[in-house]
């Protein structure tokens, strides 16, 4: 067991660029032990040890925030129902539940509007030969996908990205009381804005996931179903935006591999894999171990959190040959940004599609794209990669 105190997770020079203290806290053991600040537990970089805590059952998803305390009590009761914070059996009803909407036959009907939204985003943009890829492309069109697959009005889906932002503050690191208190607020609205849709998709039901869940009342409580309308809004876009966002600005960084996709756009696949690997959306995960748990050489106690970082195991040299070099071409390229074991993301399809479409859209139809401000501004999460805003111009 190695244990250091002087790893600062939450430093600008972190949030800008976490790979080389990764490198710092694997070359200590790929399980490291911090006993304090800012929060106390293994942290777990190596690439085959990510997957062994993801794989073990007896390290167990639970919510961020403690149960017993009376505080925050909407936000709390409403991660707790989220099917990424069950287990066992009640994770398999919620996730079967779910997961039926996002296997690939039901994605074949979406592609097509994914593609004509790509393009009406871009005829937009175009009159200005400018945009910023975050706000005028990967949101709404990530946003608007996974409204329509739910069943939320287009006109209402802008409120999600307020709404959206203040909720992914709750599970980050980098939380404060403020953060939680309006996360808190937002889940209040949150809660009467799916309330009210759900009753209307009672009355007249659609074909959507809440009109699909309101049909298998039985098997979802009320608190269940809402819980899970909010997940997958969030879950549902906040990813994918990145992921869309982190594509471009890696390409345009990589001019040489930026020309070769669009020479061949059938490297669109590995692309896209090896920007998940290179810079993970999702960057950290949590457990909470169950029993004493022997992980190598070390023991990790009951009660004890475990902070599985899918971005450093990602980039484990152990694993990847040249790991901090981006390699289109890289395969195979058996990357954790999808997470592993029982929580594997339910939505890794649609991801995988909506960024391979909005890319190559977007090359084809912009063959001049350029960066207009070369220092990316990043979030200050820490558990994800994602870019506040990422200017670019359209044709030089
Ligand atoms: C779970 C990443 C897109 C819905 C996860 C997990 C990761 C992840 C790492 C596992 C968390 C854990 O084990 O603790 C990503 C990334 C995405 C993405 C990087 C985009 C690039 C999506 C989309 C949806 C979605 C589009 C919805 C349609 C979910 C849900 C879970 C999940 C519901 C929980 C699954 C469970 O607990 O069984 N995602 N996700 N994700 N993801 Fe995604």
């Amino acid at each position: 067991m190695t244990t250091k105190q002087s790893i600062s997770l939450t430093s600008a020079e972190f949030i800008d660029n976490p790979y080389p203290f990764y490198d710092e806290m694997r070359s200590m053991g790929p399980l490291y032990k911090l006993d304090s600040f800012p929060y106390p537990g293994w942290y777990v970089t190596g690439y085959e040890e990510v997957k062994k805590v993801l794989l073990d059952t007896r390290f167990k998803n639970r919510i961020p925030l403690p149960l017993t305390s009376k505080k925050y009590e909407r936000l709390k009761e409403v991660q707790n129902h989220m099917m990424l914070f069950k287990n066992e059996l009640d994770h398999r009803r919620l996730r079967g539940l779910a997961s039926a909407a996002f296997v690939p036959s039901k994605l074949k009907h979406i592609r097509y509007y994914i593609e004509e939204t790509a393009h009406d985003l871009l005829n937009q943009a175009e009159q200005k030969n400018k945009m910023d890829v975050v706000s005028d492309y990967a949101f709404p069109l990530a946003s608007l996908v996974i409204a329509k697959m739910i069943g939320v009005p287009v006109v209402e889906r802008p409120l999600f990205r307020e709404w959206s932002a203040s909720l992914i503050r709750t599970i980050d690191f980098t939380r404060t009381r403020h953060i939680l208190a309006s996360g808190d607020e937002t889940i209040g609205v949150l809660l009467d804005y799916f309330q009210r849709l759900i009753n209307k998709k009672k009355r007249a039901p659609k074909d959507d996931l809440i009109s699909m869940f309101v049909k298998q009342d039985s098997e979802l409580s009320e608190k269940e179903l809402l819980a899970t309308c909010i997940l997958l809004m969030i879950a549902g876009h906040e990813t994918t935006v990145n992921l869309i966002s982190n594509t471009v600005l890696v390409l345009l960084n990589h001019p040489v591999q930026y020309k070769a996709l669009q020479e061949n756009p059938a490297l669109i696949e590995t692309a896209i894999e090896e920007v998940l690997r290179y810079e993970s959306p999702t960057q950290m995960t949590a457990r909470v171990a169950s029993e004493d748990i022997k992980m190598g050489e070390s023991i990790v106690q009951k009660g004890d959190h475990v902070y599985v970082l899918l971005g450093a195991a990602n980039r484990d040299p152990e694993k990847f040959a040249k790991a901090d070099v981006f390699d289109m071409t890289r395969k195979p390229n058996p990357h954790l940004a999808f997470g592993h074991g029982v929580h594997f993301c339910i939505g890794a399809s649609l991801a995988r599609m909506e960024a391979q479409i909005a890319i190559q859209i977007l090359l084809q139809r912009m063959p001049g794209l350029r960066l207009s401000d070369s220092k990316p501004r990043w979030r200050k999460l820490i558990g994800f990669r994602s870019l506040s805003e990422l200017p670019v111009i359209l044709r030089s």
